[in-house]
């Protein structure tokens, strides 16, 4: 049995397949409107989301699934003390697989130890998120035609921010691909992730603190948001919270065919203004995390 804790739980043929079968479920999504009937899908979400949850129960329901779930430790036993490996020996009676949301990072591995069905880590603390990597995947890869030979800008919150750790992981896999790692000092990639991962595999990079002065060279703008949850003191948040703020002027510097991606929810990164530049593709992105997702369930039930 397989869970996907990290992007590197799947070989670059496993993400391949896991892509190819989302672009034929977007083409063709009546083939696969009850394959996974009497089938549930559990959403243990320790921590706030919207898009994450909610694509993954869309996901279940458009393939013929149920779902069930919390959408808040509150909600749960968590709030009485439970253990995640009790909830998960617990859940496991009612599901047969869980999409598990949890703000300490290595939460899944644990529940992946004592879980008798698939575990999708919809993200740990400030590790990893490999489901928002195979949405990112998708559409670079739908909207851009290609994986390979890329220039990507990671703009933000590069030291908290999941997604950009477990996009990069997935990325370094892919032939010449070249990094621009535009933060502030005090938001830099962690040095675990420079040097295992890029200095490692021999990969190109810069880090940069200003995005005019980068823009110009990208291919691929990957926004974050400034990871608000993760900070020590309130401080800091406010001094950093608007250090990039993308807007029509900076767009204006850019390629004509250079594509700004963000995960979401955004706050002040990306002024509205931009949300009607064609390259603004984030909420296409949205609905690619529903194909990606119903493939991923399809791979892990084995019903493919
Ligand atoms: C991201 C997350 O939760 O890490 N959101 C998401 O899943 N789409 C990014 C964020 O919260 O900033």
């Amino acid at each position: 049995m397989k869970h996907l804790i990290s992007p590197l739980d799947l070989s670059t043929k496993e993400i391949d397949d896991i892509l190819e079968l989302a672009e034929d479920i977007e083409k063709r999504p009546d083939k696969y409107t009850d394959i996974c009937k009497g089938k549930k899908l559990a959403t243990l979400f320790y921590e706030s989301s919207t898009r994450t949850r909610l694509s993954h129960e869309a996901a279940m329901l458009n393939l013929g699934g149920s779902i069930l779930g919390f959408s808040s430790s509150d909600a749960s036993s968590a709030a009485k003390g439970e253990s995640v490996a009790d909830t998960i020996r617990t859940v496991c009676c009612y599901a047969d697989i869980i999409a598990m949301r949890h703000p300490k990072e290595g939460a899944p591995i644990v529940a992946a130890n004592y879980s008798s069905i698939p575990i999708i880590n919809a993200g740990d603390g400030g590790h990893e998120h490999p489901t928002q990597t195979l949405t990112d995947l998708l559409t670079i890869r739908a909207e851009k035609g290609r994986l390979d030979n890329l220039t990507v800008g990671m703009c933000g919150d590069l030291k908290f921010g999941r997604t950009v750790h477990s996009l990069i992981h997935a990325l370094v896999r892919y032939r010449n691909i070249k990094f621009i790692l535009i933060s502030p000092e005090e938001l830099r990639l962690p040095s675990y992730m420079l040097q295992d991962v890029l200095v490692k595999h021999n990969i190109k990079y810069i880090q940069a603190e200003k995005l005019e002065e980068v823009m110009s060279e990208l291919d691929i703008l990957y926004m974050t948001r400034v990871q608000k949850e993760r900070f020590f003191n309130e401080e800091d948040y406010i001094r950093m919270k608007d250090f990039y703020i993308l807007d029509a002027d900076k767009m204006k510097m850019a390629k004509s065919d250079m594509l700004v991606l963000h995960p979401l929810p955004r706050v002040n990164e990306i002024h509205p203004e931009v949300d009607k530049d064609p390259r603004a593709i984030y909420f296409k992105q949205v609905q690619y995390g529903v194909y990606v997702r119903m493939a991923l369930i399809l791979t892990l039930l084995e019903l493919i």
